[in-house]
């Protein structure tokens, strides 16, 4: 790979469809070769920055534009950035599209059910008791992206094999730049 920097690859999908799993492995992969990067995790990020911000609409949209707003400074000096973080709806991701530099939209497809029986963190179990307001595919909306640049099935392929096609793409969008 010649140039990654600059690109923000942001990772939206339902919860427990793979996103900080994949964001992770390829975190992993740019930190071994070398390459100036940086993970920005919904969950993470809602203990710090975020810290005090809900899953209602008004603050799923401020928790994303202070996302946004860190990911733009960090790829304008030549980081690839990754974020994982749910964007749940369309109106959030026009957004990125407009003010992120580099921005790359990462659809991470799983089907509700198969996120429901996978449960990483008993969230579902809750939320299908109603004892979560709001939450996403359950008792929130999550818009399914129809302009995805890419988009990455994790229940056809595995992580391994979703890393690489996102590496090949960004070779291939690297080598016409
Ligand atoms: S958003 O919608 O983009 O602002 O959400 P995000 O910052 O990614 O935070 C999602 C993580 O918060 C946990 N969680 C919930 N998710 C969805 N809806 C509700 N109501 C909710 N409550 C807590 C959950 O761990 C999400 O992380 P992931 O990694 O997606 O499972
Ligand atoms: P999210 O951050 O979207 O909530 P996580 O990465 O935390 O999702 O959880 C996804 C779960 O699904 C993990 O337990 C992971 O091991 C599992 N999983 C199974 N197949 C895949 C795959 N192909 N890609 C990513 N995660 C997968
Ligand atoms: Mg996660």
């Amino acid at each position: 790979m010649e140039r990654t920097g600059g690109s923000v690859l942001w990772f939206t999908g339902l919860s427990g469809s793979g996103k900080t799993t994949t964001a992770e492995r390829l975190h992993r992969q740019f930190l071994d070769e070398g390459r100036p990067v940086e993970l920005l995790d919904g969950d993470v990020i809602r203990g710090v920055l975020c810290k005090g911000l809900g899953f209602s609409r008004q603050d799923r949209l401020e928790n994303i534009r202070r996302i946004a707003y860190v990911a733009d400074l960090l790829s304008r000096h030549g980081v690839t950035v990754l974020v994982s973080a749910i964007t749940p709806y369309q109106e959030m991701r026009s957004y990125l599209r407009e003010h992120v530099h580099g921005y790359v939209e990462v659809y991470v497809k799983c089907s509700l059910d198969v996120c429901a029986e996978r449960d990483v963190k008993g969230l579902y179990a809750k939320a299908m008791r109603g004892e979560i307001a709001m939450f996403t595919g359950i008792s929130d909306v999550y818009e399914e992206p129809e302009q995805a640049d890419i988009v990455i099935d994790t229940q056809q392929h595995d992580v391994e094999w979703n890393a690489r096609r996102i590496v090949e793409w960004l070779q291939q969008r690297c080598a016409v730049e």
